[in-house]
């Protein structure tokens, strides 16, 4: 497949695409964004996407240049384009070009960037593997439901959690309340509940856990959007994390300290199946 990029209307090879320096996304990180993976040339859940870009937009007052129509029509040609199978759409919305100032310009030109590359998928359920993850303090700030560009803490904490031989970080606030991870949501099997953050200011509401709380509700599985602590992650007999990028990911150690067997448990393994059950239901092979 092609990687292909969508500025302001023109298509071009993603390796070729530009955008101003004074890019108010570039100098301030003054934008929001979006990540949407694409199954059999299909994106998963795109309406979700696009409601929660147009939140993460009017909560930082800038409204979305284009209609949901309109976008699905720039995505659907890109797909076609780009001749992609299996890969993400990342959509990024910022104020603009404008000499650099704090302030807003006075009359905004919002670009709205898209591009569309290759990602590999697993393939099933059965090629999901678990992975480690350390804890950290939840350094961001108080607004992490509006899925903005500014994501240095995530950066640092990611970064950590690679150079400790972890997929994630999984982040605390105040108390030991853990809120979420670097880029996915945090789920744990406690006592005989599943219970993952309640949806608040401290979460992204990843599309990812709103499935994967539909698919516990299907499975009879008991859950709860209740926040849980560190201490309570520690006794927690499963662990697993979601997002676009790393679907139902299950983990198998946090602070090397085991969780479960070390492998992924049923509720995991339910869940995994279940999910791969919805791309094949949405994102059907031709
Ligand atoms: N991350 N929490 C954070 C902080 C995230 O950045 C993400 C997504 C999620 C999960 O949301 P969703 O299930 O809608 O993908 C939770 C994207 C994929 C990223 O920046 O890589």
């Amino acid at each position: 497949m092609r990687n292909l990029a969508w500025i302001n209307g023109s298509v071009c090879n993603l390796s070729e695409a530009s955008i101003s320096l004074e890019d108010r996304g570039y100098l301030l990180g003054d934008g929001v964004y979006e990540i949407i993976r694409v199954y059999n040339k299909t994106p998963f859940y795109l309406s979700a996407h696009l409601e929660r870009i147009k939140r993460s937009a009017r909560e930082i007052r800038l409204p979305l240049p284009y209609s949901p129509v309109e976008i699905e029509a720039v995505i659907t040609d890109l797909l076609k384009q780009s001749g992609c199978i299996e890969g993400y759409i990342y959509i990024q919305l910022t104020r603009g070009p404008a000499p650099r100032d704090h302030l807003f310009p006075v009359e905004p030109k919002p670009s709205m960037v898209f591009y569309v590359r290759e990602m590999a998928s697993p393939g099933g359920a059965d090629a999901v593997k678990p992975g480690k993850c350390i804890t950290l303090p939840d350094e961001r700030w108080l607004n992490c439901y509006i899925k903005s560009t500014n994501l240095l803490p995530n950066v640092l904490a990611r970064q950590k959690a690679a150079e400790a031989g972890a997929v994630e970080a999984i982040l605390y606030r105040a108390g030991g309340i853990v809120t979420e991870a670097t880029r996915s949501n945090v789920f744990a099997v406690i006592g005989d509940k599943v219970r993952t953050h309640p949806e608040s200011k401290l979460i992204l509401s990843g599309i990812t856990r709103r499935i994967a709380l539909d698919i516990l509700e299907e499975l009879d599985v008991p859950s709860a959007e209740e926040a849980f602590t560190i201490e309570d992650l520690s006794s927690a007999s499963e662990v697993f994390l979601t997002s676009t990028t790393m679907e139902i990911k299950p983990v198998c150690a946090v602070d090397e300290k085991p969780v479960g067997n070390n492998k992924t448990g049923p509720v995991g393994r339910s869940v995994i199946k279940a999910f791969w059950d919805k791309i094949a239901e949405h994102c059907p092979k031709e």
